[in-house]
């Protein structure tokens, strides 16, 4: 019997470095439709864990589980720092398996654990054992090919996690392409514990379509809901049959200026904030049909009050459709999965969900092989 996924609604907000800081985290929150918001990774080496600064993470938002992603292969030591994450109120505790950087990869870590199961096992077995609650591993599709993702969700699985996130992207892949959800439906029909997919949801209405067609449990979005801070209210809004919010220049504009104040009230070095509202108008910015003019100039300027003004006067007096964040992605100017020809069984798939199993190699891995 397949198990159930231990949060709802059934949606997580990406762990995202950089990005997914308490204060971030708490402005998604805020807005409807969010399940679980996450941490960005915290790096666990083999020297003694500061015990202190791991607690420092576990930051909560009343009524939002929050889940905190580590990052290592020493079997003791992520053992001991998802003890202490889990104790302090780590809602979820997850292991990072797809960090595709150069460091992590040297490291041994992130998507290189990828190529050892024995070793994912290994370390998350020991994990489980200090971790009462929810334990989830996200994951990559493989580190060059993805013939191992069976065996590699099987030993995640064996280990004990409750759920499986997975971006279906080669480490080698990084951001290229689109993200190749049969993986995700394939795992899905292979494996009892619930499966997230994730990547390149740019849009509310169709991230639900793919839900539905690959069968999976929960999405997760990160660029997108940068791009699009209403999408996860949006999927709330089609699942209760209620007509999505469809953002026009001021709501966009208020939702930056909200945040630029906060940044500005938290963030103590005076460039701070600056960087850190360029960071998501780079995001904001894709979704604003004016070739880019909007981008361009706001991340030209020099100054918190240079960018109010640019977006009070590009951003504000914006209709609604010239703002790329309807539901159904009308004016499409990003990429979504079910459009690619990665994806061209999309629609044969949504009739026949396990067809397409045999795109990923069947492993003779067992639980019992560990
Ligand atoms: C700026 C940035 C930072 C990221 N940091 C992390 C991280 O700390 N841990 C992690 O597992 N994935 C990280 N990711 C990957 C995302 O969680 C997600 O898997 C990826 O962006 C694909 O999903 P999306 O298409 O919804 O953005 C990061 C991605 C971005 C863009």
């Amino acid at each position: 019997m397949k198990d159930a996924l231990p949060f709802t609604p059934s949606t997580m907000l990406a762990p995202m470095e950089g990005v997914t800081d308490p204060l971030f985290r708490e402005v998604m929150a805020e807005r409807p439709g969010l399940g679980v918001v996450c941490t960005e990774f915290v790096r666990i080496s083999r020297a003694p864990i500061r015990a202190v600064h791991l607690r420092a993470e576990v930051v909560k938002i009343p009524g939002v589980p929050l889940s905190v992603q580590i990052m290592g292969n020493d079997a003791d030591c992520m053992a001991d720092a998802a003890g202490i994450v889990s104790e302090a109120g780590a809602d979820i505790v997850d292991i990072n398996l797809g960090c595709p950087t150069r460091k992590a990869s040297k490291n041994g870590v992130g998507a290189a654990m990828l190529k050892d199961p024995d070793l994912l096992y290994k370390v998350l077995s020991s994990m489980r054992a200090r971790v009462p609650g929810c334990l989830s591993a996200k994951i990559r599709a493989g580190w060059d090919d993805a013939t191992h993702i069976l065996a590699i969700a099987q030993a995640i699985e064996a280990a004990g996690a409750n759920f499986i996130v997975v971006h279906p992207r080669l480490r080698t892949d990084a951001f290229k392409g689109v993200a190749d959800w049969r993986i995700v439906a394939a795992l899905k029909s292979q494996i009892s514990i619930p499966v997230i997919g994730n990547g390149d949801c740019w849009y509310a209405a169709p991230a639900l379509h793919l839900q539905k067609a690959m069968q999976c449990d929960g999405i997760m979005i990160g660029r997108p809901a940068l791009r699009n801070p209403w999408i996860f209210q949006q999927m709330a809004q089609i699942r209760s049959a209620e007509t999505p919010v469809h953002p026009d220049g001021a709501m966009v504009a208020a939702f930056l200026h909200d945040l630029m104040g906060r940044f500005c009230a938290a963030l103590h070095v005076p460039t701070a904030p600056i960087g850190r509202m360029k960071e998501i108008i780079g995001w904001v910015g894709r979704a604003i049909d004016d070739d880019r003019l909007f981008l361009r100039q706001a991340l030209r300027a020099k100054s918190i009050q240079e960018i109010q003004v640019i977006i009070d006067t590009m951003i504000a007096p914006l209709p609604a459709h010239a703002i790329d964040m309807h539901s159904e992605g009308l004016l499409q100017l990003e990429k979504c999965p079910e459009n690619s020809d990665k994806n061209t069984e999309f629609s044969a798939v949504s009739r026949h969900p396990c067809a397409v199993s045999s795109h990923v190699h069947k492993s003779h891995v067992t639980r019992t092989d560990f």
